[in-house]
């Protein structure tokens, strides 16, 4: 069943298909961490935890056991006060100004399945048998504060969630200062900390280092996951890479500010905590009162980091993300982005719908512009109105223009966001995040709502819904283009204004609950100026996101490379565009764009209208192509073979959940002149069997192709790629 209790000795002992996480209440009451790593057989397994008398510098909290003390115990709640002096898990203040407390196991109880996450977004399970839960209860006697602790075992996701919902059993409110999601303390610190970093237009570098003494952390401060960090943190034994090695990935639902932190302390253990960031964090919890936090999802992999890949993309596609197209294959979309701008009218539209339709795409997506007045990014938003001087005839009829050419039709919001111009702002000036007395910064000509309101929920769950409900759209680009400044709330309390961030993620989800379950049909993707909120507590919501506006193929190598080591293919939007390249002037050959965006969720972003004829013969085949491989790329299995994070060359490839297809893409930027011949090794096949490369005649020896390879790169030329597909005979 995945829990396994040692009642004797109070050890807990969660197993998953090839990971154990094991801790024990101590004779005093306090949790010792035993171990995580690879699957240990259940049983005695208490000897596990050794402790030493050490200098007084590391005070003993028990009296009578000189070996204990929380500042060299391995513990699953780490808190402040009483000798541990590392980070805590937990740390609040009471009402007497003390921020100490100390938690002393109380109960644990077993469900199976998985209990939802009041108000948070959250792996599940769709039957009982997927995973089980274990709730340990813990108490600080003399605050009257509790914490359960919430672990499930997801068998054969092989992966552990972790979280912690506090309760204030006492008559007094309290302070949360900081709630991170998981703690787990490490034995040693040989290993390798793994994040990913960068910043709009080039999201998630994959960054290695060694751990070394004191914090190493990723953290965002934005009021959104962020472009520059990602709520995910892995650590890597000495010497893994993509296919051996052990790796332990931490990653948070969450969407907001968060820190992913490990430190390495005096005896070289490393505590590896995530949760949400607790600067400019302060939660005010009244008597009766309970404060969840968000879910950890830890995944060990012996199988290094392409392992632990597998275990994110099976969890995430198809126990976090939700709804009707978490199963479906995505259309082929064209967005006007890139083709219009903001200037763009009916006609235009239904012309480049009208090829569209003709090269074989299915979904037309309008972006930003059709509403308020917006002929540039300075105005409009918060009027959820259709433009009736870019679209006279109003929103029903372009929708009906588009469809009769036998399209889908999308369309883009930013529900979140106010123009200082537009007439919401006009009516309801503290509808936005504000301090009293200070200026409004404005980020690209706009305001953050308050979605912390309920009176602002309300209002753009409304107006997004009555546009939904106009006509038939059956897609949503949900966007979101500035961070968080002057952070505060015109209804909370002074006390109450640092809760305003996490109140607004709150709203946020909540909103996007409403939505979503209102409109069951639509695809909605969620993007923030491209990847500033790939996150997977977006993903819950909406299963799938603008992966970056970098729509470059040479960038997008690394973005999509890094994106895939937590996030499923299904969840990446990628889209040809026009070159030169927006974003970096780069020009790169129809074929390879090609190669690189049908590598994800496949789309055009450009002027369709401006294609040659001859252009306009390759795209058909692009389409005809992706139609038959869409099924083997959103929903195979991804394998990574050259990272563009070392060296010139990339290769990743897909093998189909029964084993039957592959397709393999290689990408090489520059050309070299005499350069030594290339084999490219492939991954996922089954030794045993052949294969034949679609179109011709002769078989494979799988075995050969994985372990002597394929030759590729022959052809001379700068951006270069070339692309393989195989059939099991
Ligand atoms: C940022 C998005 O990432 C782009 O794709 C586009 O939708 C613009 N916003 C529109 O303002």
């Amino acid at each position: 069943m995945g829990i396994y209790i040692n009642n004797a000795q109070q050890l807990f002992h969660l197993q998953t298909k090839s990971a154990s996480y094991v801790f024990q209440v101590l004779p005093s009451g306090y949790l010792a961490h035993l171990y995580y790593g690879k699957k240990l057989r259940s049983g005695d397994l208490s000897w596990l935890l050794k402790t030493q008398e050490r200098a007084s510098f590391s005070p003993n909290p028990v009296a009578e056991d000189r070996t204990i003390s929380f500042d060299t115990l391995p513990q699953e709640v780490p808190v402040y006060g009483t000798s541990d002096f590392r980070h805590p898990l937990l740390q609040c203040r009471l009402q007497n100004g003390s921020t100490v407390t100390e938690f002393i196991y109380v109960s644990h109880r077993v469900e199976q399945g998985k209990p939802a996450l009041t108000g948070l977004p959250a792996t599940y399970v769709e039957h009982e048998d997927e995973a089980a839960t274990l709730i340990v209860e813990l108490q600080d006697k003399v605050s009257g504060l509790r914490i359960e602790l919430q672990y499930t075992a997801f068998e054969h996701y092989d992966a552990i969630t972790r979280s912690m919902n506090i309760v204030n059993d006492s008559r007094e409110s309290i302070q949360i200062l900081r709630a991170l999601s998981a703690s787990v303390d490490f034995p040693h610190a040989d290993y390798e900390w793994l994040q990913l970093s960068g910043a709009w237009s080039r999201e998630r570098d994959i960054v290695r280092k060694p751990l070394t003494y004191g914090m190493q952390a990723v953290e965002s401060r934005r009021g959104s996951s962020s472009h520059q960090q990602n709520p995910f943190a892995a650590l890597l034994a000495p010497g893994s890479d993509e296919d051996q090695g052990e790796v332990y990935g931490f990653s948070l639902v969450y969407s907001g500010s968060f820190i992913a932190q490990a430190e390495v302390d005096q005896f070289r253990t490393t505590r590896l905590s995530l949760g949400i960031n607790p600067f400019e964090f302060n939660w005010t919890l009244e008597a009766g009162q309970s404060f969840q936090t968000p879910e950890a999802v830890m995944v060990y992999s012996a199988e290094g980091l392409g392992g632990m890949s597998h275990n994110y993309h099976h969890l995430y596609r198809e126990r976090l993300a939700r709804g009707k197209y978490r199963d479906l294959e995505r259309p082929v979309l064209v967005n006007n982005w890139e083709a219009t701008y903001f200037q763009f009218n009916a006609d235009k539209i239904e012309d480049i719908a009208k090829v569209g339709q003709d090269l074989g795409v299915e979904l037309f997506v309008l972006d930003d512009g059709w509403f308020g007045h917006r002929d540039s990014d300075n105005s409009s938003l918060g009027d959820w109105v259709v433009d009736k001087n870019k679209l006279p005839n109003g929103l029903e009829d372009l929708v009906s223009r588009v469809t009769n050419q036998g399209m889908q039709f999308g369309l883009w919001f930013e529900p979140e966001m106010v123009s200082p111009d537009s007439d919401l702002y006009h009516n309801h000036p503290d509808w936005c995040l504000h301090v009293p007395d200070r200026r409004r910064t404005e980020g690209r000509q706009q305001l953050v709502l308050d979605f912390s309101r309920q009176d602002v929920q309300d209002e753009i769950v409304r107006l997004v819904s009555d546009i939904l409900k106009c006509a038939p759209i059956t897609y949503v680009k949900w966007d979101m283009n500035r961070n968080m400044t002057e952070v505060g709330s015109a209804l909370l309390p002074p006390e109450r204004q640092q809760e305003t961030a996490h109140r607004y993620m709150l709203g946020l989800y909540d909103v996007m609950e409403r939505i979503t379950s209102s409109f069951p049909d639509v695809l909605f993707e969620s993007c923030s100026g491209g990847g500033g909120r790939f996150d997977p507590g977006m993903l819950y919501y909406m299963p799938q996101t603008w992966t970056s506006d970098n729509t470059d193929a040479i960038a997008r190598l690394r973005i999509q490379y890094g994106t895939s080591l937590v996030y499923p293919i299904s969840s990446m939007g990628s889209h040809i565009s026009a070159v030169p390249n927006h974003q970096v002037g780069r020009t790169t050959s129809l074929e390879m764009r090609g190669h690189v965006a049908m590598s994800g969720n496949f789309g055009y972003e450009l002027d369709l209208t401006a294609f040659s004829e001859e252009e306009k013969n390759v795209v058909k085949e692009q389409i005809a192509i992706y139609k038959e491989i869409r099924g083997l790329i959103q929903f195979g299995e991804f394998y990574r073979l050259l990272s563009p994070f070392e060296g010139n060359e990339t290769a990743w490839m897909f093998v189909s959940p029964d084993g039957r297809e592959a397709a393999v893409f290689y990408f090489r930027i520059l050309s070299e002149s005499n350069a030594p011949l290339s084999r490219l090794k492939l991954k996922g096949l089954d030794p045993e069997a052949d294969y034949r490369l679609v179109g011709g005649s002769d078989a494979f020896g799988g075995d050969a192709l994985m372990y002597a390879g394929i030759s590729v790169g022959e052809k001379l030329g700068d951006y270069h790629s070339e692309f393989f597909r195989f059939e099991r005979v």
